[in-house]
């Protein structure tokens, strides 16, 4: 993989005719760092926000041997790269073959439910193994999460109470897990996700030997500002402290967007403008996705020599190259106002949910792939020794 200073050095001597993935693996282990030395329990990389082997080797490298998987391939992933690897089954619903080769051929003992059929199919397909480390995961509130993703997972009501006590008759040791959605832009959520996960393991009358508290810390993006990480650290410390769990309990946490995010970025050509509107080489298909569908606004940056003539900005609407008109990001992107076709354009913070994300759809897809030496454009991971509440966050006007 070609190495640059950045993705204006990579621009200026390749002008290159398809879309790059920028990846800065000195900012994935910067992130993992942190988290490694500032989360009070473990930490286990959430491999779907971005299964690129150089993200995996920068989390590695700063210290994380668990890993939060969700398929058969994710497993074989990490498990071929890492030996020492602990892999976390945490897909609420497996296929039984999956659980089977998770379990037989690769030594997984950590699985997920949410449910009582997932749990007889465990049960089943791991022949009722007793050396199961099986986690349920609760429903609770993402409303303080820019990515929402409550609904589809996580058990609820008096379900929930008698899954715990059930699970915990066929568990070595039994957990419980929960996510309060992605981007999560308040500490609180986790406060009240674990008084209600509380509530549950009083209800149920059961010994819990593990909390994993999801994923879901945030970076920071244009006009989605967090507070410092530092004080979900603190609240989550504190909330665990109180929780009825055995006082030797693990505490876990799964992120994956924190731990990436900066560690991406992406360039595109400008194919032609139309007034304020620019068509990309790249888009919603692709690894755009979250700009179209979850709304988020990338910070970007024209990447034009340094010396050249330096216009305002103005706001712009963005399509991605496919023929679906779904293909559209509204932003607004705020760009030079005399960018035109030909110019090319990096979109920041996309290592999370961004090249994990891209398809083939009417034949894009195809990238190039390069590492890149300079800072993430955003940046909420402190550059100097650690200090309390000093999370930095780069204003995006500085381009
Ligand atoms: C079970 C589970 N854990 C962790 C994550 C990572 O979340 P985030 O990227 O918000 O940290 C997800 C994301 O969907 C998830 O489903």
């Amino acid at each position: 993989m070609d190495k640059h200073t950045s993705a204006l050095a990579l621009v200026v001597a390749d002008r290159p005719d398809l879309p790059v993935h920028c990846i800065r693996p000195h900012a994935a282990k910067k992130a993992a760092d942190w988290f490694v030395r500032r989360f009070p329990g473990d930490v286990l990389y959430a491999v779907k926000a971005n299964p690129h082997p150089a993200i995996l080797d920068a989390v590695y490298a700063a210290g994380v041997r668990w890993f939060d998987v969700a398929s058969l391939p994710e497993i074989e992933l990490v498990a071929n790269r890492f030996e020492d690897a602990t892999l976390a089954f945490m897909h609420p619903v497996k296929a039984r073959s999956a659980i089977r080769r998770a379990y037989f051929d690769y030594g997984v003992r950590i699985f997920v439910l949410d449910s009582r059929e997932e749990l007889a199919k465990i049960v089943e397909e791991t022949g009722g193994a007793k050396d199961l480390h099986l986690v349920v995961r609760l429903a609770v509130s993402s409303d303080y999460a820019a990515h929402k993703l409550g609904g589809k997972f996580g058990a609820t009501g008096t379900e929930a109470v008698s899954l715990l006590r059930e699970t915990r008759a066929a568990a070595d040791e039994l957990g419980v897990s929960f996510h309060v959605g992605s981007q999560c832009m308040r500490p609180e959520a986790w406060r009240v996700a674990m008084g209600h996960v509380s509530d549950v393991i009083r209800e149920a009358g059961v010994t819990v030997d593990i909390v994993d508290v999801g994923g879901g810390f945030p970076v920071a993006y244009p006009g989605l500002t967090p507070p410092p990480l530092e004080d979900y650290m603190r609240e989550i410390e504190a909330c665990f402290e109180d929780m009825p769990v055995l006082e030797n309990a693990d505490l876990w946490c799964e992120p994956g967007r924190a731990l990436c995010a900066e560690a991406g970025s992406h360039v595109v050509r400008v194919e032609l403008r139309k007034g304020d509107c620019l068509y990309l080489n790249d888009g919603a298909y692709g690894a755009l996705f979250d700009a179209a569908h979850g709304g988020l606004v990338y910070p970007v940056k024209m990447l034009r020599e340094k010396n050249s003539p330096r216009r305002p900005l103005r706001p712009f609407k963005l399509y991605g190259p496919t023929c679906d008109s779904i293909d559209a990001m509204e932003g607004p992107f705020m760009l030079p106002a005399d960018v035109s076709e030909g110019d090319y354009i990096e979109f920041g913070m996309t290592g999370a949910y961004g090249s994990a994300l891209a398809t083939k759809f009417n034949g894009f897809g195809e990238y190039i792939e390069a590492h890149v030496k300079d800072a993430p454009m955003m940046s909420v991971f402190e550059t100097e020794k650690p200090k309390r509440r000093s999370a930095k966050v780069i204003a995006i006007g500085e381009f």
